[in-house]
């Protein structure tokens, strides 16, 4: 580079002025002191405005910091922040009332010497998973404090630093007591319900047992009087007939065996003789039908489909629910001759012992009391179908309830009186069947329960 070149650029820096050097006129160095002060106006007027907004900015981070600060202060939860080694880094408020220590105390300390040697999960644990970038969700560590070991159910997660590289681990514990209790309490309360359920379930069973033994016992009751009243009779005649055969082997005469066989009324025994055995035999027969009817409709064989008459179901439902319950209810029964349905007879009967059993709870107490069973053929796009319509001259069921009363325990009956499970078992019974249980209210008055069943004649 030539020399000149040199000189001239260094005629135009105020450096150049500054070192004084000695061919520059007066002016020309005046100027140049004057460039030199404009220019140190200018920076320190620069240094100023920079002095003012990080003053600013300071306010600003330390508004921040106060904020996070009167968070971290108001969290009820422990706050543990490590670095990547599990060292602790920054603790909350709530971190040293738990730990009786300072934040100074807590940091720089690894993360396991602040777990109870019992905790569930270990500090190297839950750095694993956040390493693993999981989150860590809902672990429990067991703290150690001065108070003893203390439970907190932990969430957490990785921390990443502002370019995005993970530098650490925050950790959220929540004391699990308060948790644990509400959810004993929970658990308590849903055991108390199960209980009380189970209770209704067995007053259920009970109570529909006890129907069962009374309605079954009041039939019983009719054939066996029966049976009891001609076998007295039949007693008597023997007895008669004993002491007109002795005379006749002791050799009375004809005269005396004729008064005897007419104060013995001997005749009218012997004419009375068949009617009487008959009835016994009558008796005995009713007697042998109930008792087929119970263990056939008591046997709990859920495999045991078969076709069976409505017909007879429907009776023997009637007769022992009603009968011994209301004398007084007109009964009506129409069901086509050989009406059949395929399932469980048991089950079915069931169902109709409890459809009977509801009829006669509403028609208590009211006039004219009547009870109408109807049977019929209903065709449909699956096939044919058999319904049982239970109809009662009851109050109907009022229709903001018609939705409801197939749940279970559902009942507007007083204690002790109903446990609101018939229905709801009936319905299941039902389902199971194939079938299905309608409640409605007939234009007339009263409540019709239809159950709905596959029909024999299906394919
Ligand atoms: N024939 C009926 N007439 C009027 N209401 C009825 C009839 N059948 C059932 N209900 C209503 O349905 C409710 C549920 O019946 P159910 O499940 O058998 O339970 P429970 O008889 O124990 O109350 C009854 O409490 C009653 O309110
Ligand atoms: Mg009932």
């Amino acid at each position: 580079m030539p020399m000149s070149e040199g000189k001239d650029f260094l005629a135009d820096s105020p450096l150049a002025l500054a070192s004084g050097a000695p061919d520059f006129g007066a002016v020309d160095a005046e100027e140049a002191w004057i460039a030199v002060i404009r220019k140190m106006d200018e920076t320190y007027a620069e240094l100023v405005r920079q002095q003012v907004e990080l003053e600013e900015k300071n306010a600003a981070l330390e508004e921040a910091q106060g904020f996070i600060a009167g968070l971290l202060g108001s969290m009820t939860d422990v706050l543990i922040a490590c670095d990547l080694a599990g060292r602790v880094e920054q603790v909350n408020l709530a971190a040293e009332r738990v730990f009786g220590q300072l934040a100074d105390a807590l940091t720089g300390r690894p993360l396991a010497a602040l777990l109870d040697p019992s905790s569930p999960t270990s500090a190297s644990d839950v750095l694993a998973t956040a390493a693993r970038r999981q989150r860590i969700a809902d672990r429990e560590f067991t703290l150690a404090t001065p108070e003893g070991p203390q439970a907190v159910s932990v969430n957490g997660a990785l921390r990443f630093d502002p370019r995005g590289r993970p530098v650490g681990v925050v950790l959220v514990g929540r004391p699990i007591g308060e948790l644990r209790a509400a959810y004993h309490a929970l658990a308590s309360a849903h055991e108390h319900l199960k209980r009380t359920q189970q209770q209704l379930v067995h007053a259920e069973k009970m109570a529909s047992l006890g129907r069962l033994v009374a309605g079954v016992a009041h039939e019983l009751n009719n054939p066996i009087s029966f049976v009891y009243g001609n076998a007295h009779a039949l007693k008597r005649y023997a007895e008669r007939l004993i002491t007109y055969l002795d005379a006749v082997h002791g050799g009375a005469d004809a005269a005396a065996l004729a008064r005897t066989r007419g104060e013995l009324r001997i005749d009218r025994a012997l004419a009375d003789i068949p009617a009487t055995l008959a009835g016994m035999l009558e008796g005995a027969e009713r007697v042998r039908d109930i008792v087929a009817d119970l263990r056939r409709f008591s046997s709990d064989n859920r495999e045991a489909r078969e076709v069976f008459d409505l017909a007879s179901v429907v009776r023997s439902a009637v007769d022992w629910v009603a009968k011994s319950q209301m004398p007084d209810l007109a009964i009506r029964v129409a069901i086509p001759e050989g009406l059949e349905a395929v399932g469980h007879p048991g089950h079915i009967h069931q169902v109709l012992m409890n459809l009977v059993q509801n009829a006669v709870d509403a028609l208590e107490g009211r006039p004219d009391p009547r009870l109408h069973i109807t049977g019929e053929r209903l065709g449909g796009p699956d096939g044919e179908r058999v319904a049982v319509r239970v109809h009662d001259s009851g109050p109907g069921i009022p229709e903001d309830i018609l939705g409801r009363i197939f749940d279970p325990f559902f009942t507007t009956k007083a204690v002790g009186k109903g446990t609101g499970l018939g229905l709801s078992i009936c319905y299941r019974i039902a389902e199971e069947h194939d079938g299905r249980l309608e409640a409605a209210n007939h234009p007339e008055g009263g409540a019709v329960i239809s159950l709905i069943l596959p029909s024999a004649a299906r394919p």
